[in-house]
C-alpha cells in the first residue's frame, strides 16, 4: 500500500465515522508565537481545543504537514524525521475513550476499510497516574474489549502517556498503540516490552491523546471546559510498518529520491532525501534561507542536503524538487518554478564558498566563529564534520564570539550575514510576481486564450512560455510591459485567499496547480479595492504590493515550440 493511498484510506475512514477532513495548515503557525513551525496536527487547532466553534463541526480529520528539529541529529537512522505528515483525527468536546480507540483499533485491523495488521502483534501503553491525573483504567478496559489482552497493556508514567504541545495549553494522558515489526514478539513482560521497544522490534504507530486538561508553565491547573481526543499517526511510519519495512527510507514517500542519487554513504543519501524534502515544504510555505530562526533552519537543511551531495558525489540538489512536486502534487501544490530558483542560488553560492571551508576545516581549522563568518559555514555543520571525526565543538565560545561581535556592531555586524542569499532570495520573490502580473498583461494583450505553458526563475530573470501561434509585433510587446509597469506603479496589494477549488475555478483564477482531497486551494490576487488585476492559483510567496518590485523590461520573445512562444524579462 502506497503513502498516498494510506492517506487517503485514513481520510475516507473518518469521514465515514462523521469527521469533516480539513486541509493541511502550513507548516508556519499562524497566530502562535509559541513555535516556529507546527508539529503536531492538532496545533493549528488549539483554539478549539479550548473551546471556540470550528466552522467544519466537532469531528475534524487530516494529514497535516509538520517540522520537528529537535530530532535533527537522528536523521538517517530508521525512523526519524524532520518534516513528516501527521494524520490525525480530532474531537473537540465530543467524542471521547471509548470511540477513539475502538475507531483506532479498527481502522489498524479492518480488511475492509482500514489497514488489515495482525492484531496480535499490537500493544498499548496508558497513563499511570500521578497527582494531577489518576491512572487510566478506563482506556485500559476499552483496548481490552476489543481484543487487546490485558498482559499486552501497559502503564506508564508521564514521560511516555501525557502530551501536550508544550509548557502551555491543553494536554492530557494518552495512549499509544505499538506494533511489531518482526513479528516474533508474542507476549512480553513490562521489562522485556521496554526492551523490545528500545531496540526498535516493537515501535509506536499511533498516539491518541485525551485533552480534557489544561497546563501553565509545565504544571496542570485544572479541566478544560470540553474533553477533546488530538491522535497522530505518523505517514512515512506507517507506510514502512504496512509494507514490512524496517525504515521509512525504504517506503514509496522516499525511494523516487533515493533513486536519483548515487550509490554512496546510506546515511548521506538518506539525509539529503529528508532534508530535501522539508526544504520544498518550507519554501513552499514562505520561508527564505537566511541567518535567523526559520531561515537559518531551512538555511541549515539546504546546505546540510547539499554537503552530503557533495560527499557522495552529487551535485544539483535542484534537481530533485521536480520529483518531490511530482510525488506531492495529488495532495500539495508545490511550485516547481519558485522552488527551484531558491535552492539552485543557495547550492551555488555555498559550494563556492564550501571547497575554501572544508579546505580550511581539513587543514585543522577548528574556530566556528571563523568558519561561519568568512565561509558560510552553520556552526552546526563544523560539529557534525567534527563528530564525524570524533571531536567536540566548543559551541559556547562559538555563542560568545557571537554575541560578542553582535555587540560590537550590531547593525554592520547583522548586514554582514545577511549579505548575498537574503538578497537573492527576495529577487526570486520579485520576479515571482512579476511572473503573475506578465501572464495577466499578456491575456489583455493577445487574449484569454493564452495560457502559460512552462515557467523558470533565476535571480537574474524570469521566462514564461505560453500559447500562442504567431510572434508578438513590437507594438503588441511594448503594451505588455508598459501594462506591468503600470500594475507596479499603482502599487497593487498581492493577497493570498484560501478557497474551494470549484470556487476558484468559477472565478477564473488561472491554474496550473490543483489538490485533491482538500478542496481547497489557494489562489494569489494582485487587487486594489474592488479592481483586481490577475488571480492565480499559486503556492506562493510572493511580495505583499507590487510597488516594490521596480522596471519590468522584456528581454526577448522566441518561438519554443509548436503554438508555444517564450518570453525571459527582468526587473530593472
Ligand atoms: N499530538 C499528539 C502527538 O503528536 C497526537 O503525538
Amino acid at each position: 500500500m502506497t503513502s498516498n493511498q494510506i492517506r487517503e484510506k485514513f481520510l475516507k475512514f473518518f469521514e465515514s465515522k462523521g469527521h469533516s477532513v480539513i486541509p493541511s495548515a502550513s507548516l508556519i503557525p499562524e497566530n502562535d508565537n509559541s513555535v516556529l513551525f507546527t508539529t503536531a496536527g492538532m496545533q493549528p487547532l488549539v483554539p478549539y481545543l479550548l473551546g471556540k466553534e470550528h466552522l467544519k463541526g466537532r469531528r475534524l480529520a487530516s494529514s497535516q504537514k509538520c517540522l520537528r528539529t529537535g530530532d535533527i541529529d537522528d536523521i538517517g537512522d530508521n525512523r526519524h524525521l524532520t518534516f513528516f505528515e501527521m494524520l490525525g483525527n480530532w474531537s473537540l468536546g465530543d467524542y471521547f475513550k471509548e470511540e477513539s480507540i475502538a475507531w483506532s483499533f479498527e481502522f489498524l485491523t479492518s480488511k475492509e476499510n482500514g489497514l488489515s495488521l495482525d492484531s496480535s502483534r499490537l500493544y498499548v501503553t496508558c497513563f499511570e497516574g500521578d497527582e494531577s491525573a489518576p491512572r487510566d483504567e478506563e482506556s485500559k478496559n476499552i483496548w481490552m474489549k476489543t481484543g487487546i489482552p490485558e498482559n499486552r497493556i501497559y502503564f506508564l508514567g508521564k514521560e511516555d502517556n501525557w502530551w501536550g504541545p508544550g509548557e502551555n495549553g491543553p494536554c492530557g494522558p494518552d495512549t499509544e498503540i505499538f506494533y511489531d515489526v518482526t513479528g516474533k514478539c508474542g507476549d512480553l513482560s513490562h521489562e522485556d516490552f521496554l526492551r523490545a521497544q528500545k531496540e526498535e522490534k516493537v515501535i509506536e504507530i499511533w498516539n491518541n491523546v485525551f485533552m480534557e486538561y489544561e497546563s501553565k508553565d509545565g504544571k496542570v491547573i485544572g479541566k478544560l471546559a470540553q474533553k477533546n481526543v488530538d491522535t497522530g499517526m505518523g505517514l512515512e511510519r506507517i507506510t514502512a510498518v504496512i509494507n514490512g519495512k524496517d525504515n521509512v527510507y525504504n517506503t514509496d514517500c522516499f525511494e523516487y529520491i533515493l533513486n536519483s542519487l548515487p550509490s554512496g554513504d546510506e546515511k548521506s543519501r538518506r539525509i539529503i532525501a529528508d532534508h530535501m524534502r522539508a526544504s520544498c515544504f518550507l519554501i513552499s510555505d514562505g520561508v527564505l534561507p537566511g541567518n535567523s530562526d526559520r531561515a537559518y533552519i531551512l538555511r541549515r537543511l539546504l546546505r546540510g542536503a547539499i554537503r552530503h551531495g557533495k560527499k557522495i558525489g552529487f551535485e544539483g540538489v535542484s534537481s530533485l524538487v521536480l520529483k518531490i512536486a511530482e510525488k506531492y502534487k495529488e495532495s500539495y501544490s508545490l511550485d516547481v518554478n519558485f522552488i527551484t530558483p531558491i535552492v539552485e542560488a543557495e547550492e551555488n553560492k555555498f559550494l563556492n564558498t564550501l571547497d575554501k571551508g572544508l579546505k580550511e576545516f581539513e587543514k585543522g581549522e577548528r574556530d566556528t566563529f571563523l568558519l561561519f563568518t568568512s565561509y558560510g559555514f552553520p556552526v552546526e555543520m563544523t560539529i557534525e564534520l567534527a563528530r564525524e571525526k570524533g571531536e567536540t565543538i566548543d559551541i559556547d565560545l562559538f555563542n560568545q564570539k557571537m554575541k560578542e561581535h553582535q555587540d560590537k556592531s550590531r547593525a554592520g555586524g547583522e548586514q554582514k550575514f545577511k549579505g548575498g542569499l537574503a538578497g537573492t532570495s527576495e529577487a526570486i520573490v520579485k520576479l515571482h510576481t512579476a511572473h503573475h502580473l506578465l501572464l495577466a498583461a499578456l491575456q489583455k494583450v493577445l487574449g484569454t486564450s493564452v495560457k502559460q505553458r512552462g515557467s523558470n526563475i533565476t535571480e537574474e530573470r524570469l521566462r514564461m512560455d505560453f500559447s500562442f501561434d504567431r510572434k508578438m509585433t513590437d507594438e503588441e510587446k511594448s503594451e505588455v510591459e508598459k501594462l506591468v509597469n503600470e500594475a507596479i506603479e499603482k502599487d497593487y496589494k498581492v493577497v493570498k485567499r484560501e478557497m474551494l477549488k470549484s470556487e476558484a475555478e468559477k472565478i477564473g483564477a488561472e491554474m496550473e496547480f490543483g489538490a485533491k482531497y482538500e478542496d481547497i486551494v489557494s489562489v494569489y490576487f494582485v487587487e486594489k479595492g474592488d479592481e483586481v488585476f490577475s488571480k492565480e492559483f499559486c503556492g506562493g510567496p510572493h511580495v505583499e504590493h507590487t510597488g516594490i518590485l521596480g522596471k519590468f523590461k522584456i528581454q526577448k520573445e522566441e518561438a519554443s515550440s509548436a503554438g508555444v512562444r517564450r518570453i525571459k524579462a527582468v526587473l530593472e
